[in-house]
């Protein structure tokens, strides 16, 4: 679009949202316009802050009219360059969108606007004896719109599952700036298309979420968190799934590995866990509303644990021991933009795919590293690749594809964004793609939603 075409169109949009909050300062754009990793950047001519869903549909409405590219942002910690105005598209951000409502404790609910920051969310659940179960080391900064347009997932998807399975309602504004409204949180109501579950995971491409009806889990206070170190990944494989059978209360049961345990010991300062290194580390964590230690104990030992074990019972202990999973994602970046690759592989494979990975980046990428961790008990892989380009894509081609092979998926829980748009094919046949595409257009006609990401283009 023209330059004058666009100052007449970021004018009308501060008559809306007010000047302050049309930012078009490089300075104070810069931080939104490259993503959490530092791999992807764009630029942008304004960030545009709505303080309210009747402002922002405005906004979007003003931009269907002059067909101008909008990219929805809330927290900017998403994985895939999603979040990032990758071709000069006006930024979208929802931080200003923070209404957070009183828990109904009846229901076991409560309404977030999209800039609630999931920390803020669990918080105000913890108040009423409750929990938002959904939790991720960017729990600070990352948003509850962001986490619906990713369907995220975290750390204890194995108990209570992931956004989706929380969300029981949605406030949204459309492509031509509608509103949806739906936020009654009734658990039955099956009046129609469930748009909330379609808008989940649609990583800004179908509409902006404004706000959202949750539902909250009861709080189980007495919590214990093992660290165990295993020979090797089969072991440790066959242990978890023990585990998850005797051990109903499990709520995470995360890996990670030798390498990356002492990388983020030398980032953050901190000591090893046991007297020896181990080649295989499995973090578990279990919650009750009495203490759980006593079963997680006897859970390990029937399940043949014989490697070293530290156990965590108060708050300091379970995060120390929390830290070493969930500093990787941050230690692995000082070393330069990552590849991240977030896999799902069939729990059986997982370890005979681990043991081809160190040749095939060898083979293909002399000079990479590779760094892996997850969470384990959904077959949720990370690899994470550095020292190579952030553009030169050869070795992600050869890992989804080996992945695919295997029945896997090449994004568990990050998305598709920019960053594996080429390989959805990979995932989705050529009739659920033209179905994406049918609902893209449907919904967004003009194309101003986040256009250059999930969708290759035709
Ligand atoms: P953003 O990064 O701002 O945006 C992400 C995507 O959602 C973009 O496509 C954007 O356009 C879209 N979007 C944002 N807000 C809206 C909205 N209101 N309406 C429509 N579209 C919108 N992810 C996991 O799944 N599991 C993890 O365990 C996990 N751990 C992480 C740990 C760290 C340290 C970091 C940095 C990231 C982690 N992530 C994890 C990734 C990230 O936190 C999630 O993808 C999160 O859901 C992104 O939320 P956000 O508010 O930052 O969204
Ligand atoms: C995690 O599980 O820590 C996150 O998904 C972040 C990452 O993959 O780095
Ligand atoms: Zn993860």
């Amino acid at each position: 679009m023209a330059r004058h075409g666009l100052d007449a169109v970021l004018t009308r949009v501060a008559g809306i949202v007010g000047s302050p909050h049309v930012v078009v300062d490089p300075e104070v754009t810069r931080p939104y316009t490259v993503d959490w990793t530092g791999r992807f950047h764009g630029t942008t001519p304004a960030v545009i802050r709505p303080g309210s869903v009747e402002e922002l549909a405005e906004v979007v409405r003003v931009c269907a009219e002059a067909r101008v590219a909008i990219v929805p942002q809330g927290g900017n910690t998403g994985l895939v360059g999603g979040g990032v105005p990758l071709e000069g598209e006006l930024v979208l951000s929802t931080r200003r969108l923070t209404a957070l409502g009183e828990v109904d404790e009846i229901a076991g609910q409560v309404t977030a606007g999209a800039g609630v920051a999931i920390s803020a969310l669990q918080e105000r659940a913890r108040a009423a004896g409750l929990e938002y179960p959904v939790d991720l080391a960017a729990r600070d900064s990352a948003t509850v719109g962001g986490t619906i347009a990713t369907n995220a997932g975290g750390l204890h998807v194995i108990r209570w599952g992931g956004t989706r399975a929380q969300l029981r309602g949605i406030e949204a504004v459309l492509a031509d700036g509608s509103v949806v409204r739906h936020l009654g949180g009734l658990p039955k109501d099956n009046t129609g298309l469930d748009l909330a579950g379609l808008l989940c995971g649609s990583e800004g491409t179908l509409g902006v979420v404004t706000a959202a009806r949750l539902a909250l889990v009861p709080r189980l206070p007495e919590r214990v968190v093992t660290l165990v170190g295993f020979e090797d990944l089969r072991a440790a494989v066959a242990v978890v799934a023990r585990v998850r059978r005797g051990l109903s209360c499990l709520n995470a049961a995360e890996v990670f590995f030798a390498d990356g345990l002492a990388l983020v010991c030398e980032v953050e300062g901190l000591r090893e866990p046991f007297g020896r290194s181990w080649p295989v580390y499995v973090l578990l964590e279990a919650s009750d509303h009495d203490d759980p230690t006593e079963r997680m104990s006897s859970a390990l030992a029937a399940a043949g644990v014989t490697g070293d074990v530290a156990v965590g019972t108060d708050a300091r202990t379970r995060a120390e021991l929390w830290a070493y999973r969930e500093r990787h994602t941050s230690a692995i970046n000082t070393l330069g933009p990552p590849h991240k690759l977030d896999l799902s592989l069939p729990l059986p494979m997982l370890p005979d795919f681990i043991a081809r990975l160190p040749e095939v980046v060898a083979r293909h990428a002399p000079s990479a590293r590779t760094w892996l961790f997850g969470h384990i008990g959904d077959g949720n892989l990370h690899v994470n690749i550095t020292g190579t380009a952030p553009d030169d894509e050869e070795v992600d081609d050869i890992i989804f594809r080996m992945v695919a092979s295997c029945g896997g998926s090449i994004s568990a829980e990050h998305g598709i964004g920019t960053a594996k748009k080429r390989w959805l094919h990979l995932n989705r046949s050529a009739a659920e793609v033209r179905a994406f595409r049918r609902i893209k257009r449907a919904l967004d006609p003009v194309g101003i939603l986040n256009p250059n990401v999930l969708l290759p283009p035709e």
